[in-house]
């Protein structure tokens, strides 16, 4: 099924991708990232909404304000991940099936990171594979909408 509406988001100091500590999280930046995800969606004909940004209040707002527009939603929380349980509320809230992703791997790093408050309200959880996490989140979700 084409066209598919789907909400990318991302959270805290991702807009800083490329220089912030790229040996964990990558040397591309999030400008460059986006544009692999829009590239995916034009060969999948899947629609993006692309937000990032770094207060709570926003991402919440944000997930809130397309509700209605959106079939699903890839999010990678940033550091909310392990204690916002705001944004946990909100996606239980919309009921949009939704996928955490995570450009590094959760469990070789510290033990606080191991914990995700939001997962349980999400389909899938994945980590680890650097910018890739991203499109294989995309995947997860059109497979579960059954657009792919
Ligand atoms: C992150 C992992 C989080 O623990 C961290 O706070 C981030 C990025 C990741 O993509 O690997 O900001 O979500």
């Amino acid at each position: 099924m084409a066209n598919r509406h789907i909400l990318v988001i991302h959270g805290p100091n991702l807009n800083l991708l490329g220089e912030r500590e790229p040996h964990v999280y990558g040397r591309l930046t999030l400008a460059q990232i986006n544009g692999e995800l829009r590239k995916f969606a034009r060969q999948t004909k899947t629609q993006l909404k692309i937000f990032q940004s770094n207060c709570e209040g926003n991402l919440i707002d944000f997930i809130h304000e397309n509700r209605k527009w959106a079939d699903g939603i890839v999010i990678n929380p940033g550091a909310y991940t392990h204690y916002s349980y705001a944004i946990r509320d909100a996606i239980s809230g919309v009921d949009l099936p939704s996928v955490e992703v995570h450009l590094s791997d959760l469990t070789k790093r510290e033990k606080f990171r191991r914990i995700s408050v939001i997962a349980p309200v999400c389909i899938k959880q994945i980590s680890g594979l650097g910018w890739k996490s991203y499109i294989k989140g995309l995947e997860i979700l059109m497979t579960h909408l059954g657009s792919l």
